[in-house]
């Protein structure tokens, strides 16, 4: 994996478990390279190993494109890459944090997927939000909200797709129980600001499920929040997994069994 800084990141855990679950040799590492650091020699000493894929995280992920010798469609409508599969000489650039998201919700509430018109209120305009927008529209979802605090950025999201709506954060507040599923999309009540929500709500449409992508703390206020209203939520990371899960089958064509992983990595996060 590249980025930085990565000192802390949990895609080794969780490659090492798929590694495992698979019975599949392999080692996953990361590669960190500093602001100061050039990143062309960086990428010349990454074209010397040899590699069967590796990951590429904030704050290379669009930079890394011009490096790249073909770029998965999606990714390419993104203008990100997490994920760059290395073969025959060859990198091909994917992004799989918003199929990932997708996956992790389905897989959670796998009914969602019977009901493609259910009303989705996604919070937040920016990359995760675009990302996991286009995976749901790619998915077949037809009913998708989008509130920002700067609307003209939601409005952009809404362009690519027209069944889209564009709104305010104010006019989320007040229409939040109207919809089936509610997705917060920016980091705001991530540690150590965990006070903090996006917008305030005091009812849920029944049955709502409430899904938030910050996963510091495992539980977020707007989650709990959510929960003390009956909602089900959907906990972030497994997002991190899910996003992980994809890039393993993008490199390796295997499946792990994925029973209780999230519980595993919720461990590891409560340290
Ligand atoms: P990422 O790539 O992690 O999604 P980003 O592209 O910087 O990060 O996007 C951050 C998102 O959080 C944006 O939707 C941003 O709203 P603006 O487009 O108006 O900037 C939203 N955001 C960040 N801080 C916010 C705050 N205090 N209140 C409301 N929205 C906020």
């Amino acid at each position: 994996m590249i980025g930085y800084p990565i000192q802390h990141s949990l895609s080794p855990w969780i490659h090492e478990q798929f590694l495992k679950r698979t019975n599949h040799n392999g080692v996953y590492t990361i590669f960190e390279i500093a602001p100061e650091d050039n990143f062309e020699d960086e990428m010349i000493k990454l074209r010397e190993q040899e590699l069967d894929g590796f990951n590429v995280t904030v704050p290379y992920k669009e930079k890394i494109i011009e490096y790249l010798d073909d770029i998965d469609p999606y990714a390419k409508k993104i203008g990100a890459v997490n994920t760059v599969k290395c073969k025959d000489g060859k990198w091909i650039g994917y992004n799989t944090d918003g199929i990932g998201y997708v996956r992790s919700l389905e897989s959670k509430y796998p009914e969602i997927q019977t009901v493609k018109d259910c009303t989705i209120l996604m919070l937040g305009a920016g990359g995760a939000a675009k990302g996991i927008c286009h995976a749901l529209v790619d998915k077949g979802y037809t009913s998708i909200t989008i509130a920002n605090r700067t609307k003209e950025k939601a409005q952009l999201l809404t362009e690519q797709h027209p069944s889209n709506q564009a709104i305010s954060l104010e006019d989320a507040a007040q229409r939040v129980n109207e919809f089936d599923i509610i997705i917060q999309t920016t980091s705001i009540g991530m540690k150590p600001n965990t006070e903090e929500m996006i917008i305030p709500f005091t009812s849920l449409k029944q049955g709502a499920i409430v899904s938030d992508i910050v996963y510091q703390p495992i539980v977020t206020k707007f989650l709990q929040h959510a929960k003390e209203m009956n909602a089900s939520i959907h906990l972030g990371h497994t997002m991190l997994l899910y996003q992980a899960l994809y890039a393993f089958e993008i490199w390796t064509n295997l499946e792990p069994n994925m029973k209780h992983l999230d519980d595993e990595l919720q461990h590891v996060l409560e340290g």
